[in-house]
This record gives C-alpha cells, sequence and structure tokens, in this order.
C-alpha cells in the first residue's frame, strides 16, 4: 500500500471575493491556537500601498509577483491558518505552494450571497467596473475549475453563520490532520 506523506500542519483558505476567507480564517485560528496569515495583508504591509494603489500604479500581473512572493515566504510555517486572496489559484506554481503548506479548503457561497457582501466595497478593484455584477459573474465562471483544482475540499458558507463555518473546518483539519481523539 502506497503510504501518503502528511499533511502539513497549516490551513490554507481559497475562495472567490466575499466569501468569508478572513473572518473565517480568524475564528479558526484562536480556536486551534494558530497564528492567522493573510496574504492581501502581507503583499500590502510589503508593499506599504493598499491594493487598489497597487492595481492602479504598477498593474494587475505586479501584484500577482507579489502575492507568489508572499505565499513562498511562509513555506517553512506550521500551525497557520492562511487566508488568501480570490485570485491566488489562478497561478499554477501558487496552487502547488498550497498544497505544500498543508490542507486547502475552497470556501463558496452563492454568487446573490457575494455580491451583497462585496457591492459597497471598493477595496476590490477587479469589481470597480461599468457593471459589477457581470464582472463578478463571469470571473466566477472562469474560476470555478482552478478553485476545485486547488482545494482538498470545499464548504457552501451560503446560509451558515462563520462560527459553524469555522467548526466545519476545524472537523475537516482533524481529519486532514490525523489527530488523536478528533471529534
Ligand atoms: C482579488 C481578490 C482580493 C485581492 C485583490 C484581487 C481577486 O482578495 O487579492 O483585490 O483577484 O479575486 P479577497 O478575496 O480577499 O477580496
Amino acid at each position: 500500500m502506497r503510504r501518503m506523506p502528511a499533511t502539513r500542519q497549516n490551513i490554507v483558505l481559497v475562495g472567490f471575493m466575499g466569501t468569508g476567507k478572513s473572518s473565517i480564517g480568524r475564528l479558526i485560528a484562536g480556536r486551534l491556537g494558530f497564528v492567522f496569515v493573510d496574504t492581501d495583508a502581507l503583499v500590502v504591509e510589503r508593499a506599504g500601498r493598499e491594493i487598489a494603489e497597487i492595481f492602479a500604479s504598477e498593474g494587475e500581473e505586479h501584484f500577482r509577483e507579489m502575492e507568489t512572493a508572499v505565499l513562498a515566504s511562509l513555506a517553512h510555517l506550521e500551525r497557520r491558518v492562511i487566508a488568501t486572496g480570490g485570485g491566488i489559484v489562478l497561478r499554477e506554481r501558487n496552487r502547488e505552494l498550497m498544497r505544500e503548506l498543508g490542507l486547502v479548503v475552497r470556501l463558496t457561497a452563492s454568487e446573490d450571497v457575494i455580491y451583497e457582501r462585496v457591492a459597497r466595497n471598493t477595496k476590490r478593484p477587479l469589481l470597480q467596473t461599468e457593471n459589477p455584477r457581470a464582472t463578478l459573474s463571469a470571473l466566477l465562471a472562469a474560476r470555478e475549475p482552478m478553485y476545485a483544482a486547488a482545494a482538498q475540499w470545499t464548504l457552501d458558507t451560503t446560509t451558515m453563520a462563520h462560527g459553524a463555518a469555522a467548526e466545519a473546518v476545524i472537523a475537516e483539519a482533524r481529519r486532514a490532520f490525523a489527530w488523536q481523539g478528533a471529534k
């Protein structure tokens, strides 16, 4: 029988903007005693500029380079909950780096709920278009296969409170990490 390598003890959250990665990630980290990390926040910290400014002055490709560099810099860590930017799955290299980090969980939500959550927020440059709803729809459809390819497990957060979503991810992590006494 082929032995599977042990899953590194990090939880990586992927998913579209507005699926709850940061809020749910913080709860998971608090409950497990893991450290919470947010790749968007690390990019902003390293660049010394907000994401919208990076997109406007250096362009999306530059932001993507920074995102990959941030992800690679986390490679040696353990016991982290890592919330990622919604576009991190676009690069195959990022998908590999995330798999090496540990359990990759995809959060989803219905298009309506995502729209409600992101509509009034101007911090997301990709949705600052004439018709954000149509942009959101097109991006979701285009990215769907990449989220599916990146994640080992998916949780639909459409009707879930953040606390319940955090518990569900923790239960899955206990199985993935084969923790003794997993409830
Ligand atoms: C992006 C999502 C954002 C942020 C950037 C690009 C995307 O992160 O990384 O605006 O391409 O979907 P959130 O998913 O945390 O909003």
